[in-house]
């Protein structure tokens, strides 16, 4: 099962189907927050609603090696960090995430991303993988490039989001940019001489 310990408090842990209370109770808690940029709130009613949910999550992980990480701060579920299904054919996927209200702001997502980023590439083989955000999501926005990612171009009228369409800009990195990166990241991390 996916686990990455990030440091001594945050952590990601694949989901599983006994995780449903928790997770409800988390997005019910930040219900508002989060439907202003997610579509699947109000078909997220309940309980069962999550474990329904975490059903297939557990499926795709079995069947498509997909991951759907909790995002842990001190053991509690706080936010999701997912891949949407990989498509092994071209070796590409998509990430998502969501954090709930209280622990925005703290890097804990744009850290779990990278996570998600390095194990897709240096694990999985992937080649390309893109995150999507809605033009106006401007915190969301504000993470792809953190990660190295390109801004690729827009999607008009990409997601209907409850009572209108909403573009995305997209935003990409390549492995071969990453394994670049990753040379400059491993660099930045030997200490230089004073
Ligand atoms: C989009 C969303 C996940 C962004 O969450 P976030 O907390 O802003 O993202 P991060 O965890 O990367 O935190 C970034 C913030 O932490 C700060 N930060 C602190 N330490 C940091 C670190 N080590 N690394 C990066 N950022 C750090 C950054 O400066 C930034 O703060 P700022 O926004 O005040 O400038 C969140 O707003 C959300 O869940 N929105 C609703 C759902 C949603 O829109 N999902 C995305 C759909 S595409």
């Amino acid at each position: 099962m996916f686990f990455h310990r990030i440091n001594d408090r945050h952590s990601l842990r694949q989901l599983s189907v006994r995780d449903a209370e928790e997770l409800f109770s988390v997005l019910d808690a930040s219900r508002a927050h989060l439907r202003h940029w997610l579509p699947w709130l109000d078909r997220t009613r309940s309980v069962a609603d999550s474990r329904q949910f975490l059903t297939e999550v557990v499926q795709q992980a079995e069947v498509n090696h997909n991951i759907h990480a909790a995002i842990l701060l001190d053991g509690r579920i706080v936010g999701v960090a997912s891949y949407h299904r990989i498509d092994w054919q071209n070796r590409n996927t998509a990430i998502g995430y969501w954090i709930a209200a209280p622990q925005e702001g703290q890097g804990l997502v744009t850290a779990s991303c990278q996570v998600l980023v390095d194990h897709a590439f240096a694990a999985l083989n992937l080649h390309r993988l893109a995150i999507a955000c809605a033009t106006g999501n401007a915190r969301s926005r504000a993470i792809p490039p953190r990660l190295g990612f390109v801004h690729e171009g827009r999607q008009r009228d990409a997601e209907w989001l409850y009572d209108h369409f909403v573009d995305h800009e997209i935003y990409v990195q390549l492995q071969p940019q990453w394994e670049a990166r990753m040379i400059t990241r491993l660099a930045d991390t030997i200490p230089r001489p004073k």
